[in-house]
């Protein structure tokens, strides 16, 4: 097992924050999509967009269905190498999908997935994220609903890792190194 060379420095969004923003946010997207809410697909991106969809789509009443798109971003670290599928894609023809991802950072993740859904036939794509960093690349990327703006940090926790690790953490919280005392800034 690889040394841990980071540990959590502050809560940046407590779980009680997210929890409350939680009914809001769902009736927004339900709101959104008036009666053409029924059948719509809610596309988490894996892995982080796990806890966040789950605690989403139970907020949601209408009839709907959840299928995953898996993509990895981060080789291991915190820079990004840019999108890439892994697996087996949802199936969108025809369908209203909902993208849902844990962050909004350089946006490549979400106008990739976004293009991509369009590419195999989706009828329309909205975009879903729980947080979005106040960078201009992020500001200026297409996303309907977000659920926090945050500063420029590294984040990890509610379904958020660093290195696959903290997902589990149940507040969203900046890391930083380890024996160090400033929070890590991307
Ligand atoms: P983008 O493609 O640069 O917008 O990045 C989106 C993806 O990168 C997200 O799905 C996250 O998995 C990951 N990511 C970006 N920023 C962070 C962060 O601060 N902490 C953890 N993961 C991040
Ligand atoms: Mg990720």
């Amino acid at each position: 097992m690889t040394m841990l060379t980071y540990e959590p420095a502050e809560v940046v969004v407590p779980a009680e924050a997210i929890a409350a923003r939680m009914p809001a946010l769902a009736q927004e997207i339900v709101e959104a999509y008036g009666g053409g809410a029924e059948g719509i697909v809610i596309v988490p991106v894996m892995t982080g967009a796990f806890v966040f969809a789950a605690d989403l789509v139970r907020r949601m009443p209408n009839r709907l269905r959840v299928d995953v798109a898996t993509v990895r971003s981060y080789g291991g670290g915190t820079t990004s190498q840019g999108p890439r599928i892994e697996g087996v894609m949802p199936t969108v023809q025809g369908r209203h999908v909902l993208l849902v991802d844990d962050i909004l950072d350089s946006g490549r993740t979400l106008t990739f997935l976004r293009k991509d859904m369009l590419d195999r036939g989706a009828a329309s794509v909205r975009t879903c994220v729980l947080l979005r960093k106040r960078i201009p690349a992020a500001m200026s990327t297409a996303c309907e609903f977000v659920g926090f703006d945050i500063p420029d940090l590294f984040v990890a926790g509610y379904g958020l890792d660093y290195d696959g690790w903290f997902r589990n953490l149940p507040d969203v919280v900046s890391l930083r190194k380890v024996g160090e005392s400033s929070a890590m800034v991307r």
